[in-house]
């Protein structure tokens, strides 16, 4: 069972061994997926999967195919070949991954495994994803992560076919995109002197600096590693609220000329926030030309979530430049600043991303996320904006997974299970033309309670494997298919030596017409 789960597979009796003979027939554009297929495999197998023009697993783009789309793949595994194709190089970077998930979970080891035979089914698959925007944010600000961890992240993300990594590289907390023309914002910014412990408002903090920045080449080889496995890498520069740790850096970019700050050392929403002037706009536009420079990605997220108004309102400057533009109220100042970005972004060739929290408007140009309520991706989509289901209540991994005394501590509010990060990371049926806006889901980890790699983990899995399926192949039902795939997979991520979160059992009774049957428990 392979998640997320092909939308098309049959199974034919036999099956393909890969063994030290086994050669890999690639050429142009399909060599990258053969390369792919031959480092996932390496570690576990220790299988060269050599290059050859015989070999008999064989790697085809074929233009031919476009019915499959930019990331649809044929596969076809025989006893004595494995075919796969698919329209455009993407589709089979897919296909390498069902061919891992074919075979038995030990060859998602990073250990040599030995005495295993390296056997999968034969089977026909034809795979197409129902949503192209199949993403996962990890939030580096409140707790940086090294890059060894990104990479690791990835490769979770592109195991689950998932397409987007969003990077949330700048919050009150800490700055960890480097501008070399602004150099203050790692020197300065990345350091935070201390954390909140527990929730925001508790008043109680650890007396331990936090920090770490990455550097651009760190960052375009994670660009590079990222494409490499079919992820786009979206970054996310906050703007206008969420610049504590910027305005630490450079104040001037604030509300109140000659404030010293801190970066931001509790949880929460911080009161201070950009200046509406245009010393403030400049070093925007300075800090995405930077972004975009080593980003290439056709998006790029500016934020724009949770910005008190308060500053402007009382500020001078601010209220000037709202009665120059004509505005009703300060307030207005957040959709004419993201204007101006948008406008920057969208002439430089990009598209600006930006959260929608409510169902106001927003600068037509972006593409939005909608993270409070499914309802305001719906307001936006009939606005014509693209869309891109962020909803919390169904993802954000932040959240705890089960309401259990033994979870750790999580975002207050809501309990976020598995089952409901299936049922509501996709849109509710709405009318067509607001349904075609949909680009897809992504789920969020936001990482206020969670310091390291493992903690991540435990959130992120096995809930992000059902986010994942959803987003790929909304058919199934969830008791009868969906769960008992997840329950299989688990044996892939102990593999990987994720250390998952909660799963409910598997249904012990068969449910169906006539009376229930008790089925035996397995051993
Ligand atoms: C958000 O959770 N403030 C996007």
């Amino acid at each position: 069972m392979i998640i997320p789960r092909p939308t098309r597979l049959t199974r034919l009796p036999g099956r393909f061994t890969f063994d030290a003979a086994t050669a890999l027939r690639a050429h142009g554009e399909a060599l990258g997926a053969a390369g792919l297929l031959r480092t996932l495999l390496a570690p576990a197998t220790g299988l060269p999967l050599a290059p050859a023009d015989d070999g008999r697993v064989v790697f085809a783009v074929d233009p031919g195919l476009s019915t499959l789309g930019d990331e649809g793949y044929e596969l076809s595994v025989d006893p004595d070949a494995v075919l796969l194709r698919a329209a455009r190089p993407a589709g089979l970077l897919r296909g390498v991954q069902t061919l891992r998930q074919l075979l038995p979970a030990q060859a998602l080891s990073e250990r040599p495994v030995a005495g295993v035979a390296w056997q999968m089914p034969c089977v026909r698959i034809t795979d197409v994803p129902r949503y192209a925007w199949r993403g996962a944010l990890i939030d580096v600000a409140r707790h940086f992560q090294p890059l060894a961890y990104l990479r690791r992240f990835t490769d979770l993300l592109a195991l689950h076919k998932l397409n987007v990594l969003h990077l949330h590289l700048t919050d009150d907390q800490g700055w960890r995109m480097p501008v070399a023309a602004l150099p203050r914002l790692t020197e300065v910014g990345a350091v935070r002197a201390r954390t909140m412990l527990g929730r925001a408002g508790s008043g109680r903090f650890d007396d331990v600096p936090h920090g770490g920045a990455y550097t651009a080449a760190e960052l375009r080889s994670l660009v590079a590693y990222a494409a490499a496995r079919g992820v786009t890498v979206v970054p996310e520069i906050e703007m206008p609220g969420h610049v504590r740790a910027a305005l630490a850096a450079y104040p001037e970019i604030g509300n109140v000329p000659g404030r010293a700050l801190d970066v931001w050392t509790e949880w929460g929403v911080c009161e201070q926030v950009l200046g509406m002037h245009d010393g403030a706009l400049e070093f925007c536009r300075t800090v995405l030309g930077e972004v975009m420079d080593v980003f290439p990605s056709p998006y790029v997220h500016v934020g724009g979530d949770e910005c008190p108004v308060t500053e402007w309102e009382r500020s001078p400057a601010a209220r000037r430049r709202a009665a120059e533009l004509g505005l009703a109220a300060p307030k207005a100042l957040h959709g004419w600043f993201l204007g101006r970005i948008g406008a920057f972004l969208t002439e430089s060739g990009r598209t600006p991303v930006c959260w929608a929290e409510d169902s106001g408007t927003l600068p037509p140009e972006f593409t939005v996320m909608p993270w409070r309520d499914a309802a305001h991706g719906l307001a936006a989509a009939r606005r014509g904006h693209r869309v891109v289901m962020a909803p919390h209540r169904a993802t954000y991994l932040d959240y705890p997974q089960t309401a259990g005394p033994g979870e750790p501590l999580g975002q207050a509010g809501e309990i976020v299970d598995v089952a409901a990060v299936h049922r509501g990371s996709a849109p509710p049926p709405w009318e067509p033309e607001a349904a075609a806006r949909v680009l897809g889901t992504q789920a969020q980890l936001w990482t206020e309670f969670v310091p390291t790699a493992g903690h991540a983990e435990y959130l992120l899995f096995p809930r992000l494997c059902a986010l994942a399926d959803r987003a790929w192949n909304p058919a199934g039902d969830w008791s009868a298919d969906v769960l008992p795939a997840l329950h299989a997979h688990t044996a892939r991520l102990a593999a990987l030596g994720v250390r998952y979160g909660h799963l409910p059992p598997l249904p012990d009774t068969a449910a169906g017409p006539g009376p229930r049957t008790t089925l035996p428990r397995k051993p």
